[in-house]
């Protein structure tokens, strides 16, 4: 059996009190000072690998395996549920995450969990509309510093900017940002719902803001006449459609799909567009025999483990911040309960108001 020490950083003893509060301390029962590859570890975490073996080398399970064998118990005794992002690598997605999903799913989940603890394994927006929906509950992002270009683009001061200068004309947000910009809108929508809520909203002109692109494509799809802001996702954005074209070329037959958040010459290219839920929905109805995912690329792994007849192309284009939640940063912020998402309460109030009416809506 091969026995690794790989989690000698967490030399703390942790002891928890009995009472059903000690959930909100930094204490818990099991003592990971030394997380080993043990025999019981691989029996453990055996039906788990056996799930992800397409997609994880079997020489670096037993590096992945203590992780997950103590975040699925630690979960347990802090009563916690981690939601994950399909962006997720498989470990995290198939090996400990309870609900896997699109930013809508995750929202919608976020209202009816029923848990002390959310661990958001995403970005930062996505955990902050967590919190906006469950004001009461501990909700934790393992990386506090896993943030997103398209929240990063605007501020609420520009947005409030954009009142002044197109008066009385409805702000739709993407989920993509920030609270504080959330509190500044009228409503908020995803990529799966984001045509289904401007047509809802009855209106001949809307300012969708911070993704031009996501704003263009449902422009294309609508009579209403659309301002756009101009974020950019920092990884959709790097697509091309000459690149799809060369894809096109070099793989017969291949079926391309795409997110929203791609530029316009990428999603004329395509065959199919949809938010990250659409897209494996796509992939695990249609049962393409090769397909070419134009996203973040741990999303084909995630889809591959449940799609073996599927053969995936895979341009890598890897979410840095996606990327800074970890096995390891998940098993400290259950450890520590930190870093917790906190929310202004008068922002909060506000920013709720426009997530809710997008779950009316939707
Ligand atoms: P989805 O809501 O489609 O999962 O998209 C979120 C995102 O950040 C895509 O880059
Ligand atoms: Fe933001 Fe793009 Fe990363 Fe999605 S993939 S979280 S839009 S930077």
């Amino acid at each position: 059996m091969l026995m690794l020490s790989i989690y000698k950083a967490y030399s703390m003893t942790l002891i928890r009190s009995p009472e059903k509060d000690s959930v909100m301390s930094s204490t818990a029962t099991l003592d990971y000072q030394a997380l080993d590859y043990t025999a019981e570890v691989a029996a453990a975490t055996a039906p788990l690998y056996a799930k992800v073996a397409r997609v994880i080398p079997e020489i670096e399970w037993p590096f992945h395996a203590p992780y997950v064998d103590a975040i699925n118990r630690l979960k347990k005794e802090r009563n916690a549920i981690v939601l994950a992002h399909n962006y997720q690598t498989p470990e995290i997605f198939h090996c400990v995450a309870d609900v896997v999903g699109d930013s809508l799913a995750l929202a919608r989940e976020a209202v009816t969990v029923d848990a002390d603890v959310i661990v958001l394994a995403g970005v930062h927006f996505m955990a902050e509309t967590a919190k906006l929906l469950n004001p009461e509950k501990t909700v934790i992002i393992p990386d506090e510093s896993a943030g997103c270009s398209l929240a990063e683009s605007i501020t609420g001061a520009d947005v409030r900017l954009l009142r002044q200068k197109y008066p009385g004309v409805p702000i739709v947000t993407y989920v993509n940002t920030t609270a504080e910009v959330k509190a500044e809108c009228d409503v908020c929508v995803t990529s799966g719902n984001a045509l289904k809520i401007v047509e809802a909203l009855d209106t001949d002109k809307i300012i969708f803001l911070p993704d031009e692109y996501l704003a263009r494509y449902v422009a294309s799809q609508t009579d209403v006449e659309v301002i756009a802001w101009k974020g950019h996702c920092e990884v959709h954005e790097r697509f091309t459609g000459a690149e799809i074209e060369d894809y096109r070329k070099n793989f017969e037959d291949v079926v391309v799909i795409a997110h929203p958040e791609c530029p316009p010459d990428v999603l004329d290219a395509v065959d199919f567009v949809g938010s990250t839920a659409g897209m494996i929905d796509y992939v695990e109805t249609k049962q393409p025999k090769r397909v070419l995912m134009v996203t973040e690329c741990s999303m084909s792994d995630n889809v591959a483990v449940e799609c073996p007849d599927v053969e995936f192309v895979r341009p890598c284009n890897l979410c840095p911040h996606m990327k800074q939640i970890t096995l390891p940063k998940i098993l400290e912020s259950l450890q520590t309960l930190e870093p917790r998402v906190e929310i202004d309460p008068a922002v909060a109030e506000r920013a709720r108001r426009a997530v809710e009416r997008m779950l009316e809506l939707s």
